[in-house]
């Protein structure tokens, strides 16, 4: 199975990701993710996308679809589970070329959520720096405060989850990531989900519209 997770940013993509990847076993593949271990790590792409990734711009497309080809490309066959990924028309187009003759892409999953809920989501945000697992300091918190579940790792906050930052983010995410949407009910199946509701109703109602791909 192949999916993509689309969404303003705090939508939700990356937790309902990491129920999707466990329940079909897929691969997930989060350009976002992928773009900060380039950074911790030093590399020249980090390098390169650290200015935008800051400021809450979009970092070029030509480094972000090399980035994904390369990381679609050693993806299992069973299937995967695109995070961030395309952002901009220009990268679906360049997805669908890629994929072209071998097996497209199942089905959308459009997590719709309103500006207003996204700020408090955000700004609220705790990560792992080793595990990636994601919290919320009220919504989703660890069992001990600042610490991680899985492995004991002290939280952090992302730099680009300041109010400012995520004012760019979203306005971002209006003019060239939104348009996607309709690109793709014109071009196969979205699945549009209400995102502003508990993480395990958002859950399952993912679950029933993927079960509807199994089924198939
Ligand atoms: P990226 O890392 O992809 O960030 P994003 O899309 O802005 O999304 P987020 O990771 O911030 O949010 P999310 O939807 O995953 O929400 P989460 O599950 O964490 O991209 C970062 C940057 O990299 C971009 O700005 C850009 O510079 C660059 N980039 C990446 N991809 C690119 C591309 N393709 N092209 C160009 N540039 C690219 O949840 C958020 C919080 O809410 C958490 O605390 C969570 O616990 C909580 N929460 C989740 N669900 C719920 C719920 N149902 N109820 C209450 N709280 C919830």
């Amino acid at each position: 199975m192949r999916i993509i997770l689309l969404g303003a940013p705090g939508a939700g993509k990356g937790t309902q990701c990491k129920n999707i990847v466990a329940g079909y076993r897929l691969q997930h593949l989060s350009s976002g993710d992928i773009l900060r271990r380039n950074r911790s790590a030093g590399t020249d792409l980090g390098k390169k996308a650290q200015s935008y990734m800051d400021a809450g711009d979009l970092v070029p497309d030509r480094i972000i679809i090399d980035m994904m080809s390369e990381a679609i490309r050693e993806a299992p066959l069973a299937g995967f589970v695109l995070d961030g990924f395309p952002r901009t028309v220009n990268q679906a187009r360049e997805l669908d070329e890629s994929l072209a003759g071998d097996g497209a892409i199942d089905a959308v999953v459009n997590l719709k959520i309103d500006d207003s809920i996204v700020q408090a989501r955000m700004t609220g945000r705790r990560s792992c720096p080793k595990c990636g697992a994601v919290y919320h300091i009220e919504n989703l918190k660890p069992k001990t405060k600042g610490v991680c579940d899985h492995d004991g790792a002290e939280l952090v906050q992302r730099p680009d989850d300041t109010p400012e930052v995520v004012a760019n983010r979203l306005e971002t995410y209006h003019r060239q990531t939104e348009p996607l949407v309709d690109y793709y009910k014109k071009n196969g199946t979205v699945f549009d989900i209400e995102a502003d509701r508990d993480p395990d109703e958002v859950k399952a109602c993912i679950f029933e519209k993927l079960q509807t791909l199994v089924k198939l």
